[in-house]
């Protein structure tokens, strides 16, 4: 396992692929250790979980700043003094600035509920199933400017069913997304990952 490598986790919502990290890494499951969670929300159940855990927190109301760049630099303070190595997105519902995008490039990714570059944005797993795909999933990326636009690092594939629903399509890509995460992050901090423009490599564990 890397010794010592520092992860945060940004999240709007729910938090449940927080809680899986947290709980991965904690069980030694995860070559990583989240040392900060980023939140736009301070209602939102993921701080709950956060503080639950003793998880350090940094809640903002993107409101009260005139532009959204004077919140990330604020963020990006914090993250170098915790000596973050990689910004782990994960239900975090804000498009980034350079502020970040730049400070964090190839070290920052992001989790999405479709088959990029399919169905991106808002909403994905309801896109696909009106659009009536017979497969879907999860995609992990690298983070750019652009919405779900950067690099793939690794997807999974989830079969739609006939007769699936959105709660039981979401069920079947959550579940999905809990395993391919941890995966994602533990090759990020055992030094794995090599980009090369819009490939990205995997190599093989030592
Ligand atoms: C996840 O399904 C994630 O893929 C999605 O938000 C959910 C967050 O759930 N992200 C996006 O749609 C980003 N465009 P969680 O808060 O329970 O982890």
């Amino acid at each position: 396992m890397a010794q010592g490598y520092r992860i945060a986790v940004f999240a709007s919502g729910q938090g449940s692929n927080f809680q899986n990290l947290l709980d991965a890494s904690r069980a030694g499951g995860l070559a990583a250790e989240i040392v900060l969670l980023v939140c736009d929300k301070p209602q939102a159940p993921v701080v709950e979980r956060a503080r639950q855990a003793g998880v350090e927190c940094f809640l903002f109301d993107p409101k009260a700043y005139a532009r959204r760049e004077d919140y990330e630099a604020e963020i990006a303070e914090k993250l170098n003094g915790l000596q973050v190595d990689l910004i782990v997105l994960a239900g975090y519902m804000r498009l980034l600035t350079p502020v970040l995008v730049e400070a964090y490039a190839g070290r920052m990714i992001n989790i999405h509920p479709s088959l990029l570059p399919a169905f991106p944005g808002k909403n994905a797993i309801g896109q696909a199933l009106d659009y009536g795909v017979k497969v879907t999933g999860a995609t992990v990326h690298l983070v750019d400017g652009g919405m779900d636009t950067g690099a793939v690092v690794a997807q999974t594939v989830v079969k739609v069913k006939a007769e699936d629903t959105l709660a039981s399509l979401e069920a079947k890509i959550h579940a999905a997304e809990q395993e391919l995460y941890p995966q994602v992050v533990s090759w990020f901090a055992e030094g794995r990952i090599r980009v090369e423009g819009r490939k990205v490599k995997v190599l093989p564990a030592p």
